[in-house]
């Protein structure tokens, strides 16, 4: 009895006309253009800024090319699971709605769990590297802004240990999470029109850098291509194409934080996939061209530094120089549009899990005038904001490759399912090469997460046993599919 009730499916045709998303609920105002550019505005951020020159640095050289290509096609499996589910069913709440049709309540719990998991840390971390390129900006402005709240107030020691920085909070941080769910309260239109300007500003620096960056190149740093592998795994060579694969995986996160916004899109069906997988396929071009440009400009044995683009146009001499203000710019902008994507994923999860009773229902409460979850909206601030201004940034990164990888995993499994179990459904876009695509999909993803270390496992161990000790508190005695 008690198994049946842990493992209750909810029926698909009854979410798809659950009195929603749209009528009494969320408003339905994104077009098929502003889902493209929430998931350019979700994905391009500290990947591209920063990780790709760690990357060519340390595993792969010239050929980190490749290593984009590969995370690339990786991603397109999961984005074309994700795209089948939601056309299929397009409601908010993304992978864990899916979940809740295919497998049960108690494991959509667990991956609703596990998306909050993905998107609080997410923004967290992108948080916190905003508040380091903000810093930076100030600062060569002349302006010093105050030690004491311009840090992560804790820290976490090699030894395992945590210690007092000597810091009270890291202002900037919690500020933009307050800007960006201001917006985000002012109603998705309002929001989708900011992150419009952001990805313009974004992309149109990422374009004038490749654009006049190409003429600076020198043919010579691209040889050899793929260096030699100097040792080990990993250490260039192919098996350093291989792991700097796995490195810039964390550039191409951000399109499945769209697949929560369904709910809100004008026509789901036809728009949620071209959303997906278009943000998918530009940002990998974008991705591909600036790392070309930057391993010609600059020998990728110097590239290992926190901001490797602003290096390249410091070494193309006085001729870019008039471009470093606006890469610096452009990667706030960026880093922005990245934490209202992630805010309004982690938001509207908070929205699906309390609208099916399993957490408390002022969660569920959409804005009379403006259409959106406003209480899930400020909870999710408050969270982000205290964990963004108290924890230092590679505490919080560490726990956002995990999440994403193993929402990745349960949505290319479920696709399979649901063939299946329900091979009748309507789908107006169908994940092609089913079941290999989607298993290998998952196999590469299950791969990814057996490399991560240890203390990682341990900390999602910490978090699951948080999760389902709140199911078991109160969301098994209010589910509303179990007390109808
Ligand atoms: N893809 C996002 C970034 O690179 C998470 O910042």
């Amino acid at each position: 009895m008690m198994i049946e009730r842990l493992f209750k499916k909810k029926d698909i045709s009854a979410v798809l006309n659950e009195p929603n998303e749209g009528r009494s609920g969320l408003k339905r105002s994104l077009s098929a253009t502003n889902l493209v550019t929430l998931g350019i505005g979700a994905i391009v951020g500290t990947g591209i800024f920063v990780i790709t020159g760690q990357a060519a640095a340390l595993y792969a050289g010239p050929a980190l090319t490749i290593s984009f290509v590969i995370s690339a096609l990786g991603c397109v499996m999961a984005g074309l699971c994700y795209a089948e589910f939601a056309a299929m069913i397009p409601v908010s709440g993304g992978v864990y709605s899916y979940s809740y049709t295919t497998m049960g309540e108690i494991l959509a719990w667990f991956v609703g769990w596990i998306l909050i998991l993905e998107y609080l840390f997410a923004c967290s971390s992108v948080a916190v590297g905003w508040s380091g390129y903000m810093l930076s900006l100030l600062n060569g402005w002349g302006i010093e802004f105050p030690q004491q709240i311009a840090g992560a107030t804790f820290d976490h020691l090699k030894d395992g240990s945590w210690v007092w920085t000597g810091r009270i909070i890291n202002f900037p941080a919690v500020f933009i999470i307050a800007i960006v769910s201001a917006f985000l309260i002012g109603g998705i239109k309002q929001s989708a029109f900011v992150n419009n300007i952001i990805v313009v500003i974004k992309v149109g620096v990422i374009l004038l850098f490749i654009g006049f960056g190409l003429s600076y190149v020198d043919t010579s740093n691209w040889v050899p291509y793929i260096p030699e592998n100097t040792g080990g795994y990993g250490n260039f060579g192919w098996t350093g194409i291989l792991r700097g694969a796995a490195v810039v995986f964390y550039a191409y996160l951000g399109f499945d934080a769209l697949s929560t916004a369904a709910g809100e899109a004008k026509n789901p069906q036809k728009d949620m996939p071209k959303g997906i997988l278009i943000s998918l396929l530009i940002c990998a071009l974008l991705y591909i061209a600036v790392t070309t440009v930057l391993t010609g400009i600059v020998n990728y044995k110097e590239l290992n530094v926190d901001a490797p683009i602003a290096l390249a146009i410091d070494r193309a001499g006085s001729g870019l120089a008039w471009l470093s203000p606006f890469i610096k710019l452009g990667a706030i902008a960026g880093l922005s549009s990245v934490i209202l994507v992630m805010m309004l994923g982690q938001s509207r999860v908070y929205y699906s899990i309390s609208k099916d009773g399993l957490l408390p229902k002022v969660f569920s409460k959409v804005h009379d005038k403006h259409g959106v979850p406003h209480n899930a909206t400020i909870f999710a601030s408050i969270v982000t904001g205290i964990i963004a201004g108290l924890f230092p940034l590679h505490v919080l990164s560490e726990l956002v490759s995990i999440g994403t990888l193993m929402a990745f995993t349960i949505v290319c499994i479920s696709i399979v399912i649901l063939r299946k179990t329900q091979p009748g459904l309507e789908r107006p876009f169908k994940t092609p090469f089913v079941p290999y695509l989607p298993l290998l999909g998952a196999a590469i993803c299950i791969i990814q997460m057996l490399s991560l270390p240890w203390s990682t496992w341990a900390r999602l161990i910490g978090w699951t046993i948080l999760g389902f000790l709140i199911y078991f508190t109160y969301g098994i005695k209010h589910s509303k599919l179990n007390n109808k």
